[in-house]
């Protein structure tokens, strides 16, 4: 019998219960998904949605992607507290009640193309205190910078399943159990190393990245013995599980823009704004190049964002790059 604190007992010591009940139950769903992920070869879930089915962003949607959006709806509908959500795979706000106080943005099953690989995939999300009177939830209440961000956190669906989450007092890991279906605290206060020596990106793309992007490429596969490079490239295609290594060994990750991505691939409000609420939760940082992301007022719900995030050294060091 594990002695660690559970996932519930720890939110209900820290958080209020409206704000504990809608995180507790959306990491009810995240086992749900996290059994479907595990089982999907069996359970004829790989591939496509349906033929010529596609997302707000025009992405063909997999099976798995509606699905995982289906069970946090009916977990987020489930807890009282949260008034509406956004998602990767809605086009417009989904309300649920207009008496709850809290907004929800999600990515429901990030890096989806690796299901059909065995490879690691995620859920992001990030939770706003509505500014709006009860009532009606409103698009201002979803359009916060992320610094007014209530919660934030993500799931990676690895060789085994952890839901890492911040609600503004630092980082917190807790893995589920495969024994009893519970998540256990297993990473207490995470701290991200504050000198990385892991990079990561997709650097097939080099050839349409800007010259302040290849500089810091260079920088990083130069040989300086006295700084540990060349550094390691690590890429794993999903970006929950790529910012959970960078979150524990330390590093940088990094979708920058690029030629015909004028802001990157990343989306602001459910991929790049939690990630970098925990990063600098964790003391480590997030830029978009040029600013700070948590201090980004977005415009829309599935805007794009570059992102530079992890170890201080690296981002401070791509920053000298990206801010000429
Ligand atoms: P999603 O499956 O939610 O669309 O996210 C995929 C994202 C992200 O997880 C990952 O970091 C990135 O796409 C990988 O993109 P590239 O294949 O362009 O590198
Ligand atoms: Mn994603
Ligand atoms: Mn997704």
């Amino acid at each position: 019998m594990d002695k660690r604190m559970k996932l519930s007992d720890f939110l209900t010591g820290s958080v209020n219960l409206e704000l504990a009940k809608l995180l507790i139950a959306f990491a009810e769903g995240c086992k749900v998904i996290s059994h479907l992920v595990n089982n999907a070869g069996v359970s004829d879930i790989f591939g496509a949605h349906a033929p010529d089915f596609t997302n707000v962003h025009g992405e063909e949607v997999q099976k798995l992607d509606h699905l995982t959006n289906k069970i946090l709806h009916d977990y987020l509908a489930a807890a009282e507290s949260c008034a509406g959500y956004i998602s990767e795979e809605t086009e417009d706000v989904t309300y649920i009640n207009d008496t709850g106080n809290y907004v929800v943005a999600m990515d429901p099953l990030d890096g989806s193309s690796n299901i059909d690989i065995a490879a690691p995939v995620g859920t992001i999300f990030s939770v706003n205190e509505r500014l709006s009177p009860i009532g009606k939830i409103q698009l201002s209440d979803f359009l916060q910078k992320g610094a007014n961000a209530k919660a934030a956190g993500y799931v990676t669906y690895g060789s085994s399943t952890v839901l890492v989450l911040s609600t503004g007092k630092g980082v917190n890991g807790f893995t589920l159990s495969t024994g009893d279906n519970d998540f256990y605290i297993s990473h207490p206060n995470i701290v991200i190393p504050e000198k990385g020596k892991i990079y990561s990106i997709n650097q097939g793309n080099i050839s349409k990245f800007g010259d302040d992007v290849r500089g810091f490429i260079d920088y990083c596969t130069a040989v300086d013995n006295n700084d540990s490079r060349p550094y390691r490239l690590r890429y794993i295609g999903a970006m929950a599980a790529d910012m959970h290594r960078t979150l524990l060994k330390g590093g940088i990750f990094m979708y920058p823009a690029n030629k015909g991505e004028a802001k990157g691939k990343l989306r602001l409000l459910y991929e790049c704004i939690p990630m970098a609420f925990i990063v600098e939760q964790a003391g480590g940082e997030a830029i978009d190049g040029k600013m700070r992301i948590l201090e980004i007022q977005p415009s829309d719900f599935h805007e794009r964002c570059a992102i530079f995030t992890g170890s201080k050294n690296l981002v401070q060091k791509v920053a000298e790059f990206t801010k000429g």
